[in-house]
């Protein structure tokens, strides 16, 4: 079973397009063929100077932070799959914690943002996590395992494998505390076991689970040793091009 790492960088609302174009002049220098997907998602103002700067990289793609789940109509401040789909975006995130935190984005809404992903041949990054008080009371695994039964729902199970989940610990998330390399790969281990029973061994097998939260140069290299542990989301060490680089140098699997 042998999966492509994926590195994907969360700019989140940093980087206007004057910067998104001076990272991608000092990014694009770096010689990123590594045998490893990378994906940068940066905010909407700024994907269309990044799809420009990209051109002819065939190894790094875009990816929006979220996106609505309808292709058009009255929903002033959103942002349809269609309309990405002609940047052209390839990936979308789904379900961060802080849309789900600031935003009151419910488990219904992702599963939605998902099904419209899938349609639209986009490629979901699907966010879970626990917080540190579910963590503290031992509740992690079957919280994170219902955020992606939820997810999932009425998803086709031919459509799995195209979808990529991101482990992210919220306590873990801009703290500079992770989760131990030991505790990301428990956890995201039984993700797929539950993948799995959603589907079957080879689909589960092929589906990329990435791990996020204080990722860094540092500590990248234990958490991909892992099993289970398909690359990284990658929130404040992506906003600069030469830790973003490292990051994905050392995710070689
Ligand atoms: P940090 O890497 O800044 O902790 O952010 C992680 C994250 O939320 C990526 O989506």
């Amino acid at each position: 079973m042998s999966r492509k790492p994926l590195i994907a960088g969360n700019w989140k609302m940093n980087n206007s397009i004057s910067k998104t174009r001076d990272f991608f002049d000092e990014f694009l220098k770096k010689p990123l063929d590594q045998g490893v997907d990378i994906v940068i998602c940066p905010p909407f103002t700024a994907i269309l100077a990044a799809a420009e700067e990209i051109k002819g990289h065939d190894n790094v793609h875009l990816g929006a932070q979220n996106m609505h789940w309808e292709d058009k109509g009255a929903y002033t401040g959103e942002i349809s799959p269609v309309m990405l789909r002609e940047i052209p975006c390839d990936y979308v995130i789904i379900g961060h914690s802080e849309r789900r935190q600031y935003f009151a984005e419910t488990d219904e809404m992702v599963n939605k943002k998902v099904k419209a992903a899938l349609k639209h041949n986009l490629i979901p990054i699907v966010c879970v996590g626990e917080t540190l008080e579910q963590r503290e009371q031992g509740i992690t695994m079957s919280w994170v395992i219902s955020q992606v039964e939820k997810a999932l729902e009425g998803v086709d199970e031919k459509q799995l494998k195209s979808i990529v989940f991101a482990y992210e610990p919220i306590w873990a998330i801009g703290t500079g505390k992770t989760a131990s390399d030991d505790d990301a790969q428990q956890v995201i281990s039984g993700i797929r076991n539950k993948i799995g029973e959603f589907s079957n061994a080879e689909i589960a097998g092929n589906v990329r689970i990435l791990y996020g939260g204080s990722v860094k140069p540092g500590n990248i290299e234990g958490l991909i040793k892992k099993p289970d542990i398909d690359g990284a989301l990658v929130g404040g060490a992506s906003l600069d091009a030469e830790s973003f680089f490292s990051i994905i140098s050392l995710s070689r699997k």
